[in-house]
């Protein structure tokens, strides 16, 4: 009690709070979302996304240069596709972009970590998650389409799968498909609780992948559930997979707290594309500090209980703590 306790004592000197600091950033906890497109020499910029760019692959390159130049850990990667159908044909194929960025990506800087997103909605004509029957995504048949990819992005030389999808099994059907196609050392990072969220606004304009009808509130959780978010990241666990991510992050940070509390494997978050334009938005106008609210919002992440931070900021972030 006070005068006995003074907790500012510790709060005096910048070196006295280092040592008492406990958390920390670093880019190795970093992973660099990135949007690939096909065709050369392509840097579109995002309009809802400053700061970010469709990229083809000899751009995207250039990108993960910078990245790994800054000691960033690794790259998330997003395909916007030639043409899309009804079963997303080219998430699967050999000669998809994304599976062209992956060689690309390897070839030049295999200490680089290749992570690809898994889910059909940036390759199917209708934008939804999965196969459609009558109006509804159907969970079973579209498993096979999920795996498909998944050992297709494996052949190219991915270094993990992050399946969003958000259908029921697919953790156990792509750990099945990928162990009998001969990559059973090859990592899933499963979105486990990834709820049907208003920040995934600025994704979709730069995917091209909003639903041409309906929304994902019949596959995706909703915001209103924190107990039945552990059952998702429970079952994930169950099924096989390695790492388990919650999505969006900042809105959600109880869900990240209690996960890591409860489940000894490493925990990711995903600050997204909506909690990024509203950073941008706001630093544009003047109205905040954008590098300090970048660091507390990547701080708070930590805090909460991620190891891993998928963040639009990955570049910005490590450039700050290489200054500092
Ligand atoms: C694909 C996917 C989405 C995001 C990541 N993977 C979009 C969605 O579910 O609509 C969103 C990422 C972001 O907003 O930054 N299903």
């Amino acid at each position: 009690m006070y005068p006995l306790t003074r907790l500012r004592r510790l709060r005096r000197t910048e070196s006295l709070r280092s040592l008492v600091r406990e958390t920390s950033l670093s880019p190795r906890d970093f992973i660099a979302p990135l949007f690939v497109v096909h065709g050369t020499g392509i840097r579109e910029e995002i309009g809802s996304m400053p700061g970010q760019y469709r990229l083809s692959v000899d751009c995207l390159l250039e990108e993960c240069r910078t990245l790994a130049e800054l000691d960033v850990a690794g790259v998330m990667l997003f395909g916007i596709p030639e043409h899309k159908d009804a079963t997303g044909s080219e998430a699967y194929s050999e000669q998809g972009i994304v599976q062209q960025a992956i060689r690309a990506i390897k070839r030049e800087l295999p200490e680089l970590i290749v992570i690809a997103d898994i889910c059909m909605c940036e390759y199917t004509d209708h934008g939804h998650c999965g196969i459609i029957h009558e109006c509804e995504v159907v969970n079973d048949e579209t498993l096979v389409y999920l795996s498909r990819q998944a050992v297709s992005f494996a052949e190219a030389g991915v270094d993990m799968v992050a399946p969003s999808d958000m259908m029921d099994g697919r953790i156990i059907a792509m750990r099945r498909a990928l162990d009998e196609a001969g990559f059973s050392s090859l990592p899933i990072m499963s979105y486990a609780a990834k709820f049907s969220s208003a920040f995934y606004g600025p994704f979709r304009d730069a995917a091209d992948s909003a639903p041409s009808f309906g929304d994902r509130r019949a596959y995706q959780m909703d915001p209103a559930n924190g107990r039945e978010a552990l059952r998702e990241i429970e079952s994930d666990i169950e099924e096989g997979a390695d790492i388990v991510m919650v999505k969006p992050a900042l809105p959600y940070l109880d869900v990240i707290k209690e996960a890591s509390m409860r489940y000894d494997l490493p925990i990711a978050a995903y600050q997204v594309s909506g909690e990024y334009a509203m950073i941008k938005a706001a630093a544009a106008n003047g109205w905040i500090d954008e590098d300090r609210i970048v660091m507390e919002s990547l701080l708070s992440i930590r805090r909460a209980g991620a190891k891993i931070i998928m963040t639009y900021f990955a570049a910005h972030a490590a450039r700050l703590l290489r200054e500092k």
